[in-house]
């Protein structure tokens, strides 16, 4: 037994050319984190004492990223991908002369797995360290192994080799036990083996399951763990299988939620990153995503149709068909249908925010409600105000942002149009309609409009004989009219 942490090495320096992508493929993301993001998540479950990632193709947007999400992880660039053997030859070389290796094992991972489990990492760490084996590879039983290299095992069932499936004869290719490309090594066994990789195979690489044969050629114990799940092994090469592996995970964290008390009345439709965190008797409705570290509380209704990017959400809290990025929605507060939050906009406990209104960096103070067809930007609304429909902020002079603060219990008239920076007392009222400049007292009415002047038949005068004038007509001769002299 050894008290060191693993040291682990991520492959990641292919090229990854059938993503037909600008991206590196290691970079792509499925919930919310990259390919190599979720590698290096299972991989922390084993508690490494060293994370080397070997990088090569777009290795500056790949460093890039590692130094945001994984800063502790040591990289070694390999120039030219030639070869897994090779590739883990030169991150141990560069490991070696850093630090000395110890006894503790060498996992080997691929960059481009997004579905492996920590639980299963620390299985294959478990199962080498139990067995005192030199090596123990993961493998699968797969219903078409076709590509993979395949595990070749004596009659006693211990691991032989492995021949890559464009090295194999027809005997082998029947084999349905593949090599899943990660490995639990002894250090001071594979070392060596390392340095006598040959590149005499179809592709002139130095394959690192080589080292399977070179081991045994020694008698050296080499064995082989199936995976429970063979998902978990899937690598993604293509954005076919991008989308596959997005499925598979997608359901995974919502079967991990609903065991939680989640309910979900569509699973297949709801998106959930990995950083989302939810307590129980949440209830989320169909076609919602819920992305970033988005954070929601008990007894909250979220969806249809609904996109929170970063938002946190109260208890109670009821969100339809709404589109929020970084809003914080306090208790009981509802929005939507048709509602966009954006960046900034805080609802108060029980406000409301309803179809077709857009908010941002503003503030509703408890009970503040905006029901309908408004713009509310750059502003703090008082508690229990109204704001009348189709009201719009107006923040924005074409040169710089400006502030509106309306205190607590005013009634803003439907149609006002706030122009900042101006202040609304508490209690005071716009009329319908106004365009407020000036700041209104507390308690006053605010009208901010030109006065309304009818012109008597206009219609039957300026548009004779149509449908309007005899309209009009009409109502003036009938004998329960009102206008009629
Ligand atoms: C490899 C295994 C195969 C196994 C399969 C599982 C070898 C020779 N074969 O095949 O037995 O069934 O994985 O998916 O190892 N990489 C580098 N540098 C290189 C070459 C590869 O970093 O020089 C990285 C790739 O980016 C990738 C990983 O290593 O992340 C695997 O390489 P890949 O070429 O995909 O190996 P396979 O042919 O799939
Ligand atoms: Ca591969």
């Amino acid at each position: 037994m050894t008290t060191q942490g693993p040291i682990v090495i991520v492959l990641a320096a292919g090229e990854g050319t059938r993503m037909r992508s600008a991206t590196p493929k290691v970079l792509h993301a499925i919930a919310g984190r990259t390919l190599i993001g979720h590698v290096l998540e299972a991989a922390s479950a084993v508690d490494p004492s060293h994370v080397v990632v070997v990088i090569g193709h777009g290795r500056e947007r790949v460093l890039e990223h590692l130094e945001e999400i994984a800063p502790w992880v040591d990289t070694v660039v390999q120039e030219e991908q030639r070869g897994t053997g090779h590739a883990v030859r030169i991150a141990l070389a560069a490991l070696a002369s850093a630090h000395a290796l110890g006894s503790a094992p060498i996992v080997v991972l691929s960059g481009d797995t997004p579905l492996l489990t920590g639980a299963t990492v620390r299985e294959l760490v478990d199962a080498h360290l139990r067995t005192g084996a030199s090596a123990t590879l993961l493998t699968a039983v797969l219903g078409d192994p076709t590509g993979y290299g395949r595990v070749v095992r004596a009659g006693n069932g211990s691991v032989e080799s492995i021949v890559e499936h464009r090295d194999a004869s027809e005997d082998v290719l029947t084999i349905s036990e593949i090599n899943a490309g990660m490995y639990a090594f002894d250090p001071a066994r594979l070392t060596p083996a390392l340095q006598r990789l040959t590149t005499a195979n179809d592709q002139g690489e130095e394959y690192l399951t080589d080292v399977v044969g070179l081991l045994r050629a020694e008698g050296d114990p080499v064995a082989g763990l199936i995976v429970e799940d063979p998902h978990e092994i899937l690598g993604v090469n293509d954005r076919v299988q991008l989308a596959g592996a997005a499925a598979l995970m997608r359901d995974r964290i919502n079967e991990g939620w609903m065991r939680a008390g989640v309910s979900m009345l569509d699973p297949t439709s709801t998106w959930i990153d990995v950083d989302v965190d939810l307590a129980p008797d949440v209830t989320i409705l169909p076609q919602t995503s819920l992305l970033g570290p988005t954070s929601i509380a008990t007894g909250a209704r979220i969806g249809p149709g609904t996109t929170l990017t970063s938002c946190e959400v109260g208890e109670g809290a009821t969100l339809i068909h709404t589109w929020a990025e970084l809003a914080v929605i306090e208790a009981g507060a509802s929005v939507g249908p048709f509602t966009y939050l954006r960046p900034g906009a805080r609802l108060g406990p029980r406000s409301r925010a309803g179809a077709f209104v857009e908010m941002k960096n503003a503030t509703l103070g408890e009970g503040a409600k905006v029901p309908h067809l408004s713009y509310v930007g750059d502003a703090e609304v008082g508690e229990g105000t109204n704001i009348g429909a189709a009201t719009i902020f107006v923040n924005y002079d074409g040169q710089a942002k400006h502030r509106t603060v309306i205190g607590r219990h005013a009634r803003i008239g439907s149609d006002t149009m706030l122009v900042a920076p101006v202040t609304v007392g508490d209690g005071a009222y716009t009329a319908a309609g106004s365009v407020i400049t000036e700041d209104v007292p507390a308690g006053a009415m605010a009208v901010g409009r030109a006065r309304q002047r009818n012109i008597p038949g206009w219609v039957q005068r300026k548009r004779p004989g149509s449908p309007s004038a005899q309209a009009a007509d009409a109502q003036e001769q009938s004998p329960t009219s009102e206008e009629s002299p």
